[in-house]
C-alpha cells in the first residue's frame, strides 16, 4: 500500500485488525484485501437493504462486500423485487424497510424517489445513484485524487462528455472543496443550469462549462470521462454518438492522427493535457466510444484504484451515518 499510495489508514480492510499487523507492504487490489481474520466488525448484527432499480457492478459489490467485511448482512433487492412506485408506494417501502434494516441504500431513476425514501425512512438512506447525481462515486474520486496527486484543493479536474449525474456530483463537491472544475460537453448536453449556478454562488471553486474540450484539458491534473448515454438513456445511444462526434476526436485514434498528426496516439489526449494529467472514469466505460483502450490502459490511468475506493469511502459513510 505504501508504495502505491500515500494514504494507508485502512488496515482494518486489509487484515481485519485496526491495530493489528503492519500491512504497509501489501499490494492493494491483488487479493489481500479479501483475506485474513477480521476482528473489527462494527456492523455485526446489522442489516442493509440495497434497492436497485438499475443495473450495477461496482455499487452493488462494493456496498455488499464492504458491509459484510465489517460484520454486517446486506440484502440485494433487484428491479423485480420491490418495483418501487409501481408495486408499492415509495413511502410504504421506506417505512417497512426501516423496520427490518439499519440502513437503506438505493439506486433509482428519479431523484425525487430517493428524497421521498429519505423523507419517510426512519433509518439512514444512502444514494447509490439517481438520474440526477452519484455522490458515492465522487467521494471515491476525491479520495483517489488525494492518493495519487496529494490533494484535491487547487487541482484542475476536466470532465469531457455528457453533462450528467456525475457532473452534478462534481459540482456538489466543488461547492465544499476549492478546486478548478471544467465540464467540456457538446452544446445541448450541459449540466443542469440551476445546479451550476448554485455551485458557482458558493464561490468555493472556479467552475467553467465549455464546448471546447481541446482548450479545456490544457494543464489538467485529471481528465475524467463517462458514458455518453447513461442508464435510462440507452435508446438515445445512436443519436448521442452522432451528437458527441467532436468529442470522440479527442480520444479517437484515427481522428487524432488525421487532425492533430500526433504519433503517440495512445497518450495523445493526455499529451494535450500535459504530463501531470491522470485519466479517470467512473466505469463502466464504452471503450472505443468515449475513451480508447490506449487511454484507459495507459500508466497514468487510475480507473481501477478509483473503482476500489468506492468500497473504502462507502464504508466510511456507513460508519458515519450509523454513528460508529
Ligand atoms: N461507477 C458505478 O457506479 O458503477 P456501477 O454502475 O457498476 O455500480
Ligand atoms: N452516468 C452513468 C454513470 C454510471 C456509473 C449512468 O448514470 O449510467
Amino acid at each position: 500500500c505504501q508504495a502505491s499510495s500515500p494514504v494507508s489508514s485502512r488496515s482494518y480492510l486489509v487484515d481485519g485488525k485496526v491495530d493489528g499487523k503492519d500491512t504497509r507492504s501489501c499490494k492493494r487490489g491483488q487479493g489481500l484485501i479479501k483475506s485474513g481474520e477480521r476482528t473489527y466488525l462494527p456492523f455485526k448484527g446489522k442489516t442493509m437493504a440495497m434497492i436497485f432499480a438499475k443495473p450495477s457492478m461496482r455499487t452493488r459489490v462494493s456496498f455488499e462486500t464492504g458491509f459484510v467485511l465489517l460484520g454486517g448482512h446486506a440484502l440485494y433487492l433487484g428491479p423485480d423485487d420491490i418495483q418501487m412506485g409501481k408495486r408499492e408506494e415509495t413511502r410504504d417501502v421506506a417505512r417497512v424497510l426501516s423496520r427490518y434494516n439499519d440502513i437503506i441504500m438505493a439506486r433509482l431513476f428519479a431523484h425525487q424517489d430517493i428524497l421521498d425514501l429519505a423523507k419517510y425512512a426512519t433509518v439512514p438512506v444512502i444514494n447509490g445513484l439517481t438520474d440526477y447525481n452519484h455522490p458515492c462515486q465522487i467521494m471515491a474520486d476525491a479520495l483517489t485524487i488525494i492518493e495519487h496527486i496529494g490533494q484535491l484543493e487547487g487541482t484542475k479536474v476536466v470532465y469531457v462528455g455528457d453533462g450528467n449525474n456525475i457532473v452534478h456530483s462534481w459540482l456538489s463537491l466543488a461547492s465544499v472543496i476549492p478546486f478548478h472544475f471544467v465540464c467540456a460537453c457538446p452544446k445541448g448536453f450541459e449540466p443542469d443550469e440551476k445546479t451550476v449556478e448554485k455551485a458557482r454562488q458558493t464561490g468555493i471553486s472556479k467552475i467553467e462549462i465549455t464546448s471546447d474540450p481541446k482548450e479545456a484539458v490544457r494543464g489538467a491534473d485529471v481528465v475524467y470521462s463517462d458514458v455518453w448515454a447513461s442508464m435510462g438513456q440507452k435508446e438515445e445511444a445512436a443519436y448521442r454518438r452522432q451528437a458527441f462526434q467532436g468529442f470522440q476526436a479527442m480520444f479517437g485514434i484515427k481522428n487524432l492522427v488525421r487532425k492533430k498528426k500526433i504519433e503517440k496516439v495512445d497518450t495523445a489526449l493526455m499529451e494535450l493535457a500535459g504530463p501531470q494529467a491522470h485519466f479517470m472514469h467512473c466505469l463502466p466505460a464504452e471503450r472505443g466510444v468515449e475513451v480508447t483502450d490506449e487511454v484507459i490502459e495507459a500508466p497514468n490511468s487510475i480507473v481501477f484504484p478509483q473503482a476500489e475506493n468506492r468500497m473504502h469511502v462507502q464504508n466510511a459513510v456507513m460508519l458515519h451515518v450509523l454513528g460508529l
